[in-house]
């Protein structure tokens, strides 16, 4: 059954038996990946809850998934109340699975970033998916049960990358993402002996309008199709990866990345760094 009505009530989920269907909340459900992730949801048999500001493209979603219960909800995560709205939903419904999606990526020289710009960038890709991921768990917990999914990318580990490698002026996105594998590694280890599941899913390059609603025409480079980052999440999930990367074929490289990170915080001392001893500095001869 199809729901064109965002204030339906839920009750309409439970079928025959008396078992209520699974929901999932999919922001960005629009287009591109999180599109591709409703319609895989819906196949698997959840309820589904769409969020996007394009009415008219969750309206199409809707449509194409007539066997599905979707709900579709129109909101602003570049708004305190757009996160809000989907935060209630979150807080007030029987979540099983979150895939907090939507993004922009606002690529261009930090010195040129609009403040608006930035700040709706932050809201989008941190203040979203944090606040929905703090709507949602306590009822997860409760429950014993729950997923969460934040759709992170490649370029979370680009951060040392020089600009003669990689020219993409990605400051702040980046940033944004590194935010979403961290917080998704520290909810996951807090949260896994109370039943809920955290994922960062990070693809390289997609096939979606991310970049060509940013004015950036990537047809000629090599793409992943949403499709695929979707199937390497849900196997990410039953593999038990918390950083799913779907087109890393050497797994043990990230998991290297994730060893020297503990390696370097578990050898840190409350004592000043042997090189930051100025009088070591201006004597060659003790060494630190
Ligand atoms: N494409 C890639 O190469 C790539 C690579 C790595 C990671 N990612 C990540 O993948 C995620 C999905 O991107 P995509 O590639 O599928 O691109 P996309 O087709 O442009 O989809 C982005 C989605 O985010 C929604 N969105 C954007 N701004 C929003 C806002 N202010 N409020 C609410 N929703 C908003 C859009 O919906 P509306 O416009 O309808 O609001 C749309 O549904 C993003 O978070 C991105 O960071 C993409």
């Amino acid at each position: 059954m199809s729901v064109t009505d965002s204030t339906k009530a839920t009750d309409s989920t439970v079928d025959p038996s008396g078992r209520r269907a699974r929901l999932a909340v999919v922001t960005g459900a629009s287009s591109g990946i999180g599109r591709a992730f409703a319609r895989r949801l819906g196949a698997d048999g959840y309820d589904l809850v769409v969020v996007g500001r394009r009415r008219d493209r969750l309206e199409a979603l809707v449509a194409a998934l007539p066997q599905v219960e979707v709900r579709p909800v129109v909101a602003d995560f570049g708004t305190d109340a757009g996160v809000a709205t989907v935060a209630a939903i979150c807080a007030n419904e029987e979540l099983a699975l979150l895939v907090n999606n939507a993004g922009v990526a606002h690529y261009m020289p930090f010195a040129d970033l609009p403040a608006d710009k930035a700040s709706e960038l932050l809201h989008v890709k941190v203040v979203a998916p944090t606040m929905l991921a703090r709507a949602a768990v306590p009822g997860m917990v409760a429950r014993h049960e729950g997923t969460i999914i934040n759709v992170s990318g490649m370029l979370a580990f680009s951060g040392p990358a020089p600009l003669d490698q990689l020219p993409l002026r990605r400051a702040v996105y980046t940033a944004t993402l590194a935010h979403l594998v961290a917080l998704s590694q520290a909810l996951h280890e807090e949260l896994k002996g109370q039943g809920v599941r955290v994922q960062a899913l990070c693809p390289g390059v997609v096939a979606t309008e991310f970049h060509e609603r940013q004015g950036f025409d990537l047809s000629a480079v090599p793409r992943m199709s949403a499709e695929d980052v979707v199937t390497a999440s849900l196997r990410g999930l039953a593999l038990g990866e918390t950083v799913c990367a779907p087109g890393l074929e050497r797994r043990d490289l990230l998991d290297a990345v994730f060893s020297a990170d503990l390696a370097a915080f578990a050898a840190q001392a409350p004592r000043l760094a042997g090189r930051y001893q100025a009088e070591q500095e201006v004597s060659p001869d003790t060494g630190p």
